[in-house]
């Protein structure tokens, strides 16, 4: 099904196979002017846009941008200087929809991030980039020195006073680093592990001073916003939530891949609709909504609007938006063995029941699977679950990697029992 183009700001320019749009066609486009618009108001005018715009981060939290942006320090005695950062990682299993934004419309970031460093007059900026993504590594670089060409990045951008540096730094390729203090101290050089919060990163971040740490498609949303206003954004939604999601499906549906639609969009239409259902002779079985470390879904569920309260209020996390489909002739429990042994690997080990805990889930579930499981080792994976949780990890890695888990366990109580009882794998004839 296609969108129209008026429905689609973050993708409109985005032309599958194709080059993305070089400097002067995304002026044609309209390109550049939000951050005219911007630079016209002051930057706590800017932050107010984006606050009544009802914009939320799409790194997974959701937190609202304006009101992080508010937190920055804005006099004087700041520490300079005062730092801007796109985070770009994206190691979420099941996401890729940065990566369509990066490659596919470069400028539409780049004019982003002069807009957001504005608002908390940062001067200099990063895109901290998911290591193998190097063809957005080339296009982003391309675009940064059309940029700086006419203007919109470097000394006295546009003629104003404000002045900013932007840099793309690739990274070392570890889901930690996708962690906005876990980044932090990986663009510093040290080793990546979570930082205490607070001090929060817009108080004391990047080398003690003032940070903003933003998602990249949160990043991009803003210069349509800065260009049409927030009512205008807040109308592209069918929730309260403003503006529109990059949607992703993965799994065996007719048609995988990623679509902008309005936050709010059901699931039911984004699996049926956009990616054509089911492949034939497969049925859905769950899914997890919002990348690998959230909570499954199941058939009962897909009626859910696909916003921040309405999947929470189902059980789950919006988180990426990007759906990962179980169907009914995969094995829950190995695709929660191939989750669990991504999500052990890369814990920085900085603290007990992530860097102990996942690793021993992971042989629990691989014993099971093998059919080498006892009724013992359910209970004991139920235990970790209760284990593994907010307050008892340094930081959001080992619970988010539970999600899965525990509502597997919940959803799939009888693929568990029959791996025990049958010693075997009853999806492997
Ligand atoms: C283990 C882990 C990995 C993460 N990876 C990413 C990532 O790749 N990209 C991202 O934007 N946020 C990631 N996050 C969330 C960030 O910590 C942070 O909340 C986000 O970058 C803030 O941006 P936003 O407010 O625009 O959503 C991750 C969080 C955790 C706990
Ligand atoms: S939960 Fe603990 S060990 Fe796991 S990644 Fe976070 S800080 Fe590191």
């Amino acid at each position: 099904m296609t969108v129209a183009d008026e429905k689609r700001p973050l993708t409109k320019n985005i032309r599958p196979g194709q080059e993305p749009l070089d400097i002067a066609g995304y002026e044609r486009a309209g390109g550049y002017q939000g951050l005219r618009a911007a630079l016209k108001m002051t930057p706590l005018e800017v932050q107010e846009i984006v606050k009544k715009s009802g914009l939320r981060g799409r790194g997974g939290a959701g937190f609202p941008t304006g009101v992080k942006w508010s937190v920055v320090p804005m006099d004087e005695k700041a520490r300079r200087p005062k730092y801007f950062v796109v985070n770009a990682d994206e190691m979420e299993p099941g996401t890729m929809k940065d990566r369509l934004l990066l490659e596919g419309d470069p400028h539409e970031l780049v004019e982003g991030i002069v807009i957001g460093a504005y608002a908390v007059q940062a001067e200099v900026a990063y895109i901290y980039l998911r290591w193998d993504y190097r063809l957005a590594a080339k296009r982003l670089s391309r675009a940064i020195a059309e940029a700086r060409e006419r203007g919109y990045l470097g000394a006295k951008i546009l003629g104003s006073s404000f002045n900013l540096e932007l840099y793309v730094h690739i990274s070392t390729g570890r889901y930690m680093a996708g962690e906005e203090t876990g980044l932090m101290n990986a663009l510093e050089g040290k080793r990546i592990t979570p930082r205490n919060k607070p001090p929060f990163p817009q108080q004391s971040g990047l080398w003690g001073h003032p940070t903003i740490v933003n998602n990249a498609e949160t990043v991009c949303n803003v210069p349509h916003i800065l260009a049409n206003g927030p009512e205008w954004f807040k109308a592209l939604a069918r929730s309260e939530d403003g503006g529109t999601k990059i949607f992703g499906v993965s799994g065996r549906v007719k048609h995988p891949g990623l679509w902008e639609l309005p936050m709010g969009t059901p699931l039911r239409e984004i699996l049926e609709e956009h990616s054509g259902g089911m492949q034939d002779g497969y049925r859905l079985k769950g899914l997890l909504p919002g990348g690998g470390s959230t909570d499954f879904l199941v058939e009962q569920h897909l009626d859910t609007p696909m916003d921040y309260g309405s999947v929470q209020k189902a059980g789950s996390r919006l988180g990426t938006g990007t759906i990962i489909v179980l169907d009914d002739r995969t094995c829950p429990i190995g695709m929660l063995v191939s989750l669990e042994r991504f999500f052990a690997r890369e814990s920085c080990g900085w603290c007990t029941p992530c860097r102990e805990g996942l690793p021993w889930v992971t042989r629990l579930l691989i014993a099971i699977e093998e059919g080498r499981g006892e009724e013992r080792d359910i209970e004991m994976l139920e235990f970790h679950t209760k284990a593994i949780r907010p307050g008892n990890t340094f930081c959001a890695l080992a619970p988010g990697a539970i999600e899965p888990l525990e509502s597997g366990l919940k959803f799939f109580k009888d693929d568990f029992a029959r791996h025990v009882s049958q010693k075997r794998c009853p999806y492997h004839q």
